[in-house]
């Protein structure tokens, strides 16, 4: 069993994105009964609330559905829950390694810098005030990037 947990501020654009993104991989692999797929924000304003409209719309033209996410906050214990803990920007990765308690299982990391390939970001961009080009962005970084992550869950598994 392999746990992925994708963080971004408010858990409500690009984590849930995704959290969509890749469970839809892992179903389309068969590998749902060995991959776990979650996602939070390092902030609490959106805890309990369904992703963005904007999100959820972009992501459903792709197929993806966000419709049963809905947004906590990371907590110290996702480093020892989770085998990747993967930051969308590096402000939320600053903020997820104030919480990595030593020696815990996972530490974060930077999801585009380690995973990305197809786009020279190493940051998916907070589409949250922009237009709906931003979110469109978002799920190409994203996709590229989830693709690039099941070979590595793969070879882990
Ligand atoms: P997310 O986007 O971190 O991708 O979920 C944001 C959502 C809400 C806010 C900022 C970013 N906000 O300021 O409420």
């Amino acid at each position: 069993m392999k746990r992925v947990l994708f963080v971004c501020l408010g858990n409500i654009c690009r984590s849930p994105t995704a959290h969509g993104v890749f469970q839809k991989m892992v179903d389309d692999a068969g590998l749902s009964d060995q991959v776990e797929v979650d996602s939070a924000g390092t902030a609490a304003w959106h805890i309990g609330k369904s992703p963005d409209s904007r999100s959820a719309s972009a992501a459903a033209k792709r197929g993806y559905d966000l419709s049963p996410l809905r947004a906590r906050q990371a907590v110290s214990a996702d480093f020892e829950q989770f085998n990747y803990v993967l930051a969308m920007d590096k402000e939320n990765l600053t903020n997820l390694q104030a919480i990595c308690p030593p020696g815990s299982r996972s530490a974060p990391q930077l999801f585009l810098y380690d995973f990305g390939k197809a786009f020279p970001e190493i940051e998916v961009p907070d589409p949250y005030y922009g237009g709906d080009a931003g979110f469109e962005h978002v799920l190409d970084l994203l996709e590229d990037a989830c693709s690039n992550l099941l070979t590595d869950v793969r070879q882990q598994l």
